[in-house]
Order: C-alpha cells, then structure tokens, then sequence
C-alpha cells in the first residue's frame, strides 16, 4: 500500500519557476509520464520531492531550496537542488545521456565516457543524497526514479541504515553483455542494490538486471523466481511494474477536443480538407526513436503506392531535447532532411506527404491529433515503455484507429492488438503502415478495444501502490 508520506528524488522537478520576458516569474509544470503519475500521489499522501532546480527563477522563490507545491494550492514540499554549470554538463549531457542512456538503450557506439562525467555524476548523486538526508523524516520511505540516481541510493543508505528505498527505472536495462562496455558498471550496480526495490517497466529488465548482478558479484545470491538479490546484508528485489498513463485524463481531453479545427492548425499550409487520412508520429528528437527509418519506410509506401499519394499524410510532431549533445543536433538535421526529401520528391501542389511540426501543443490539441490519426507509428529501436503507445488508443474514441509498434519497445510486452514490427525492417514497417489503413471495421475495432483494454490494465493511479506493494512479500 501507498505509505501516508513519502520522498520522491527525481531528475526533472514537477514544477519550475522560470522569469517571462517581462521580468515575472511563471510556473510550469512538466507534462511527462513521471509527474503524471506522481504529482497527484504527492498531493494526496503529501511528503517532500527533491529534483535539479533547473528554472532560472527557482532558487529566487524557494525558501533553503525549499517551495510548497503546487504553487496554487500547496500540498506537498518540493526541494530543490542547485546544479552548476559543470555539474549540468558533466552529470546530465554526460554521465547520464551520453552513457547511460546509449548503454541502456543497448547502443554502446554512442558511449562517452569522459572521466569528468564520472565525476560529476557522483558528486551531484552525493548532492541529492545530502539533500534527502536534510528533508526526510524518520520512517518516510524514499523513492528514487531514474537512471540520472543509481548512486544516490547506497549514499543515502550510509546515512540512514534503516530507511526503505525504492528505485524505478525508466529506461530499459540492458543484457550483461552490453552492461559490461560501461566502465562503471560494478559501481552502478552497487549503487542501486542498496535499495529495497527496484521498479522495472518488464519483466526482462528485471531478469537482465539480476544477471548482471549475478556475474558481476559471484559471492551474492540470486533468485531469479522471487527477484531478490542478497549481498552484504542487502536484501533487493527485482520487479517488473509496468507505467502507463492517467488513462481518464486522456480520453477526457480526446472527447473535449476539435479535432475539425486541430486538423485545420496542424495541416496549415497542407491540404485540410477531411477526406485526407492521417498517419502520426509523436517523440522528442531522440536516436533511439527510430525516426528515419520510418520516414524512408513511409517513401517506399507511396513509391509502391501512387494512389496513396495526395490521400494520405504523416504528421510528424517532434520536441527538441539535450541539444547540448552533438549526436541529438545530428539526428534533429537528419530527420529534417529526410523529410525535405521525401517532400520534394512526392510533394505535389496541394498535397504535403509529410507534415513536420516541433509547436509546443498543449495536451489537449496533442489528444485532438491523436484522435484525429487513423494510425499511430511508434518504431523505436528500444523504448523503456513509450507512453504515445498507451496514449493514442485511448484517445480514440471515435472508434478507429490503429497501432505500429516496434517489438522493441517496453509497451509491446503490454499491449494487446497493435500491429508489431521490428524497428530496423523498413519494408516491414511500410507494409504494416499499409496494412493499418487497410484493416477492416470488424479488425480495426476489435484491435483498438484490447489495445484499450490493455492499456486501462496499467493506469497509473495503481502504479505506486504497485511498487510498495512489492516490498510487502520480502
Ligand atoms: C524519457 C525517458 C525518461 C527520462 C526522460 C528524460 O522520457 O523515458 O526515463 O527521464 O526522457 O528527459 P530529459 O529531457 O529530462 O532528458
């Protein structure tokens, strides 16, 4: 069960104070899945989550790093840890995406390992470490999210022998074999055995985690049938307790929205009449997302396909992300120039093939887009989960609506009914694009009802209970 207070430690903060252009301080809070599933466990149980004060105003409003959020109606503590410039570039843009993040996500060419990252990453993990020990009351479970704290936890446990910790993370976990290229992988590992449980979105993270820990560490002991690891007198256990999304919410905003007039915005300068059919994409600029394969798919489709041509349009709804790494500025041109290209190519007067937009939209205009896509196309190469999988069935409610999704992705363990694909068959991918607009009545609603189904299984409000839960057998 959900314990009456908690601390949360996390990367990113659910809500940062940035100055506006006229000098005052705004709010704004982060719309991803983590504080979706967080914030409004924070607000009921109340508790302390302590994340990087990364707006500018933060420090000005808080109170020794501390403000009461929401800011609107406070319901819980929210502290704030001041990062420097080095700290930012060494722990975040280094340490945590450009090795840990290629590492997880199983594509160790991309690892940097500068020494300075290390560094860094330890010192802000120490940082953090401090910073729960300062706020956290006696008893008060501890919760660590995310591949940005692997190290946190056996510092805070140094200070607070008795305390329960718990970690999640949200990227997958790779296979010993690629664990091993990570030059820090023992102390990684140690890091995190420190807590009680570790949350994994599969059961196969889960599974790979214990046989890394099992090769790394021959004197600990490891059961594979309950997930536990006993080692220096830690006891961890290893679970698999998939995310998804606040499923309500989503569907709420899909039947709110216009989808007449979100077609209208997003196809602009495009051909917005309704007969065109839509397919979406929706990611933040990420190597992992597979993104150009997709696109080189979609020209094979029309190419084999003239009749598709000026019947059916991809939009593809992009954010921009750690662009102080050069492999994330790369693959942003890359996948422009794909789509000049296959613009130019089969782009005629009237009609745009594809349709590429990086417009900051508001969760109820992304619900519209989704609800107005006959197909979603979610091909990463991995994935942890991939909450655009969970969201877009559920804002289907007209009724119609089809799934490809890459076998690879965390959300292809989960869902029920999409149409799976391997993320580096781009002849596959183009016939299940193909084959998603050509499903019939009967199919398309008898795939969007168990990818539904399937999705509402996850909701996050059980999440958190889940992930206490799993102590309670220990
Ligand atoms: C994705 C991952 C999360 C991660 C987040 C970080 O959503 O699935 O695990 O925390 O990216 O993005 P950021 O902008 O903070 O680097």
């Amino acid at each position: 069960a959900v314990p009456d207070s908690l601390v949360v430690v996390s990367n990113r903060e659910p809500y940062s104070h940035e100055q506006d252009d006229d000098g005052e301080i705004q709010v704004q809070s982060a719309a991803g899945g983590l504080t979706s599933a967080l914030d409004p466990v924070m607000q009921s149980r109340g508790g302390t989550w302590v994340a990087w004060g990364s707006g500018d105003a933060d420090m000005a409003v808080a109170d020794e790093g501390i403000v009461e959020v929401p800011p609107s109606d406070p319901a819980y503590d929210l502290k704030r840890v001041p990062l420097s410039d080095a700290a930012v570039q060494g722990y975040y843009y280094g340490y945590a995406n450009q090795v840990l993040w290629p590492l997880c996500h199983e594509d160790t060419g991309r690892i940097w390992a500068e020494p300075a990252y290390w560094e860094q990453y330890r010192a802000v993990n120490e940082q953090f470490a401090e910073a729960v020990d300062t706020v956290a009351d006696a008893g008060q479970p501890v919760w660590f999210q995310d591949y940005h704290l692997a190290l946190a936890p056996r510092l805070v446990r140094e200070r607070r022998p008795d305390a329960t910790l718990l970690q999640f993370w949200h990227i997958p976990w790779p296979a010993p074999s690629v664990f091993r290229h990570c030059p820090h992988s023992d102390a990684l590992l140690d890091g995190l055995l420190a807590c009680d449980i570790i949350g994994f979105h599969t059961a196969g993270y889960a599974e790979q985690f214990l046989h890394c820990v099992d090769s790394a560490f021959p004197a600990a002991t490891v059961d594979t049938d309950s997930g536990t690891v006993t080692r220096d007198g830690d006891r961890t256990r290893a679970v698999a307790n998939p995310l998804g999304i606040d499923v309500g919410g989503v569907r709420d905003r899909a039947r709110a929205t216009d989808v007449a007039s979100i077609r209208d915005t997003v196809l602009g300068g495009s051909r917005s009449d309704t007969s065109i059919r839509l397919a979406l994409g929706v990611e933040r600029l990420d190597y992992s997302k597979g993104i150009p394969e997709r696109i080189e798919a979609l020209a094979h489709l029309w190419d084999r396909r003239p009749d598709l041509r000026g019947d059916f349009t991809y939009v593809q709804k992009a954010s921009r992300t750690r662009e102080g790494i050069a492999a994330y500025r790369r693959y942003r041109a890359d996948v422009v120039d794909a789509i000049e290209r296959v613009n130019d190519r089969f782009g005629t007067d009237d009609w745009q093939p594809i349709v590429y937009t990086e417009a900051n939209l508001d969760n109820e205009t992304l619900a519209g887009l989704y609800r107005a896509a006959e197909v979603a196309v979610v091909t990463p190469h991995r994935d942890g989960m991939n909450l655009v999988a969970h969201e877009y069935p559920v804002a289907c409610t007209d009724g119609d609506g089809a799934l490809v999704l890459s076998e690879l992705a965390g959300a292809a363990t989960h869902l029920d009914g999409a149409l799976t694909v391997n993320p580096h068959d781009i002849e596959a991918i183009a016939d299940a694009i193909e084959r998603a607009l050509e499903l019939d009545e009967a199919e398309t609603s008898d795939r969007l009802s168990r990818l539904q189904h399937s999705v509402e299984t996850l909701d996050s409000a059980e999440w958190v209970a889940r992930q206490f839960s799993a102590g309670q057998s220990l």
